[in-house]
């Protein structure tokens, strides 16, 4: 059967089954089945695990977003060339932040971004400055253009090591400031970054500094905040954020850096970026303004943390301050061990994050829904039957 237009309209919800349309977007990488042969020869099969592995929004994005995406589908995109949507999703996000059009780029996700920001910024005589553990993607950049990568580890309470990595910074091309980290979960009160930036920007002027904000939505401390500000103080100080997490559109890749306009231009011009359809800006858009909908979507995030960490005390195991959609919990054994373990029963979870790989294990946080699930996975794996 052919994708006809009446399949295709069924794939985004339009013909009312409308029921996986917001895991599918929410879920960037993963699998799922759908109803109906066409679609499903376009998708791999559902593998049957939970995903708890990887840190996307269980819950996909809020239902005025969903809409707009309808609303956005007809003949119309057959036009794509004069992108409205894309040029005022731009204008919005400026907006929002006070600054004009030229201090905000946009990427299909943030990862092109940070991909971007390495090749802007270092080079075999520029090295990358990161901590360990963190998102690793910038050190893959780095490894790529042949740059050293300096990486510094967390410190005891699993949080950047801000003064160890603005020592590291002198002479570096580019400092990555995961603020909150992934996977560690810990976030630094916005007064702590202002510090770090003054002090490494007079040591080392040349050194940019990317402040990652992936998962800021989700904090819970009113300490940590935005770090755009700062941005239109320094130049070579810019921020990235991304539509994958809070907002739940990971399928839909979206992301996009504030800083001062030679410093995104830089970062714009050393890898393709400009590349977002007019539907995803259409949803970006509307999730953007949808503000009450993050709202809600942290206070969930929120619910579903403490559910899981309180079940993870009572097994006697504690995890990092999390300020994310993810846990990363001490379990005193390899998290090679765990994953394995908790595969066996249908629950995939976070992959080894060296140097921490022989006592934590990252777990993402599903549905509420999912977690009950995983819990009782956890509990016979970790031979700890507890009623949570
Ligand atoms: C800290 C951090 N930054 C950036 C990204 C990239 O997100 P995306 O490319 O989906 O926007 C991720 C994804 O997990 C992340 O954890």
């Amino acid at each position: 059967m052919s994708l006809s237009r009446r399949n295709f309209v069924r794939t985004v919800g339009l013909g009312g089954a409308g029921l996986s349309t917001a895991l599918i977007i929410g879920r960037g990488r993963e699998a799922l089945a759908f109803e109906g042969p066409a679609v499903q020869a376009l998708q791999p099969p559902d593998d049957g695990l939970i995903h708890i592995d990887s840190n996307e929004n269980a819950r996909g994005p809020g239902q005025s977003s969903i809409d707009a995406l309808h609303r956005a589908i007809s003949s119309r995109v057959g036009r794509g060339y004069p992108p409205d949507y894309v040029r005022d999703f731009g204008t919005v996000v400026a907006t929002r932040y006070g600054v004009d059009a030229g201090h905000v780029i946009i990427g299909t996700g943030s990862g092109p971004i940070l991909e971007a920001a390495v090749r802007a910024f270092c080079s075999p005589t520029k090295p990358l400055v990161t901590g360990s553990p963190s998102y690793s993607s910038p050190e893959g950049a780095a490894r790529r253009i042949g740059a050293e990568i300096r990486a510094l580890p967390v410190d005891r309470e699993l949080k950047l090591d801000l003064d160890a990595m603005a020592q590291a910074a002198s002479g570096a091309g580019l400092v990555f400031l995961c603020n909150p980290n992934n996977p560690t979960a810990t976030a630094h009160k916005l007064t702590s970054v202002e510090q770090f930036v003054r002090r490494v920007k007079q040591d080392s002027p040349d050194t940019a500094i990317l402040i990652d904000e992936a998962y800021i939505d989700y904090v819970y401390d009113p300490a940590v905040k935005t770090a755009i500000p700062l941005t239109q103080e320094f130049p070579g100080v810019f921020v990235a954020r991304t539509f994958s997490k809070a907002h739940g559109m990971a399928g839909l890749r979206l992301g996009y850096s504030v800083g001062q306009p030679a410093t995104v231009r830089a970062v714009a011009q050393a890898w393709s970026l400009d590349s977002m359809n007019t539907l995803t800006a259409a949803a970006g858009i509307t999730s953007f303004r949808d503000t009450a909908h993050i709202d809600e979507d942290r206070q969930e995030n929120a619910r579903i943390r403490d559910f899981t960490l309180q079940a993870f005390r009572k097994m006697g195991f504690e995890a990092s301050d999390c300020q994310t959609n993810h846990l990363f919990v001490d379990l005193g054994r390899p998290a090679s061990e765990f994953r394995n373990g908790c595969r066996e029963l249908g629950v995939a979870v976070g992959r080894d994050f060296p140097p921490m790989e022989k006592t934590h294990s990252r777990i993402s946080l599903g549905t509420m829904e999912e977690m009950r699930k995983a819990v009782g996975v956890f509990q016979k794996v970790l031979g700890k039957a507890t009623n949570v």
